[in-house]
């Protein structure tokens, strides 16, 4: 039997993170070649990624820009994986969640009639607009799939109610915890002086993130007006918030927070640095995607700055709390996991309703056996 070719595509730092541990099961199977692209719609947030988990792509569009339009990413990115698709020819190509490198890549996949596999398929809020672009480019993505590799059943739940065959859904769990579980130590010892110095014992140290496109100019400035306000009124606390490239989300970022003393603000953070920092930190603040399926793995609490999740299994979980981007309502949530230690010991219990840290592997064999390279339909993630 010729070996299977498999082509992954991702293009931003959390594709990335997500897709490494795959490309290193794809890589160590006997049955498959793999072939690595990437559009770097992200550029240095995907070389971080990139250099820490010793990927070589074989092909790179290196199509990113200052302050991109998702116009920008989509054209560029089905232009030039065409060509790509036309020159390696693989059996399937791998695409991963909710970017506009996914959509756009899966487009061209289907535009070569090649199948497409979608890993981390099936999340919804069911609103269009929320996370915008995301939902709909997972949406899209799904449509365009052969096979779906839902993390967790909620997730397979969707597809369903979609008209998607059940055959071809697959519950993976998330890769996020795989590349989790082999980059946490509680020996780590941080590269970036800021982060080593820093007093986790006696400060309680917060971790924030936010960058989303709904969150862009106002809310991001409530965001950050909320920070300042807490920082004033409790004078133990730390808030470490590394800030993404993105020049909209650091005109507002660095303008409101950088004379505050009681935040220190990093550029982006390479994933093992942000993992164990995560680990140590007292809970997150976030509006991120990927950070609140890491979190509850490690037992912190988070607070997340949006108005809907398409990740309810945290929320139901408990760990995960959706507290919106108003100033005030901020402040309430922050100051009740500071001052309400019930309220936090609650929060604060490691769950784990998004991966075993097998993820990868069951990828692999499913992609083996809907190509008959193995018999037997691999088994299930499903939570305890
Ligand atoms: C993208 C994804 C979003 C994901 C996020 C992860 C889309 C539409 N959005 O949003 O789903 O949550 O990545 O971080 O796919 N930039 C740099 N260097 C970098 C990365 C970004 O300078 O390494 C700047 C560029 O000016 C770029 C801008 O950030 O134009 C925005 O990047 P873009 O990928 O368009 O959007 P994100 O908000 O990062
Ligand atoms: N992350 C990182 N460095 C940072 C900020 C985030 O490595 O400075 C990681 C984080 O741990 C998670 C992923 O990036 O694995 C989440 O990416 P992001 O928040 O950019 O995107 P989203 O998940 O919202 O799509």
């Amino acid at each position: 039997m010729n070996k299977l070719k498999v082509m992954t595509v991702f293009g931003t730092r959390p594709e990335a993170i997500k897709m490494a541990p795959l490309v290193a099961m794809l890589t160590q199977s006997q049955h498959i070649q793999c072939c690595v692209v990437v559009s770097a719609q992200h550029r240095e947030m995907l070389d971080q990624v990139l250099e820490l988990f010793n990927i070589k792509p074989d092909y790179d569009l290196d199509i990113m820009k200052q302050r991109q339009s998702l116009s920008h990413i989509t054209s560029k990115v089905v232009e030039g994986m065409e060509k790509i698709i036309k020159e390696e020819n693989p059996d399937i190509i791998l695409v991963h969640g909710d970017t506009t490198t996914t959509f756009a890549a899966a487009l061209a996949a289907f535009y070569q009639h090649k199948k497409v596999g979608h890993v981390e398929a099936g999340l919804r809020t069911f609103n269009k607009w929320f996370p915008y672009p995301e939902e709909m480019n997972r949406k899209l993505a799904g449509v365009l799939a052969d096979i779906h590799f839902a993390p967790t059943s909620t997730a397979k739940d969707n597809l369903i109610r979609e008209g998607v065959d059940p055959t071809s859904i697959f519950v993976t769990g998330n890769t996020v915890i795989d590349a989790l579980f082999n980059t946490v130590r509680e020996d780590y010892v941080f590269k970036d002086g800021i982060l080593k110095n820093l007093d986790y014992e006696n400060t309680r140290v917060v971790l924030v993130t936010a960058h989303r496109r709904e969150n862009l100019g106002e809310p991001l400035e409530q965001i950050c007006m909320a920070i300042n306000e807490l920082t004033q009124e409790f004078k133990n606390l730390c808030f470490v918030y590394p800030v993404h490239y993105n020049p909209a989300v650091r005109e507002t970022a660095l303008s409101l927070l950088k004379d505050n003393p009681g935040v220190k603000l990093l550029d982006p953070l390479d994933t093992q640095e942000m993992h164990n920092l995560m680990a140590r930190s007292f809970f997150v603040l976030t509006d991120s995607g990927g950070i609140q399926e890491e979190a509850p793995a490690l037992g912190k609490p988070v607070l997340v700055m949006r108005d809907v999740t398409e990740r309810p299994e945290g929320v139901k979980a408990g760990t995960v709390k959706v507290v919106g981007v108003d100033k005030e309502n901020i402040i309430k949530e922050v100051k009740k996991l500071l001052l309400d230690e019930n309220e936090y010991n609650r929060m604060a219990e490691a769950v784990n309703p998004y991966g075993d840290g097998e993820a990868s592997i069951r990828i692999v064999k499913a992609l083996l056996y809907w190509f008959g390279f193995t018999k037997e339909r691999p088994s299930e993630f499903c939570v305890e």
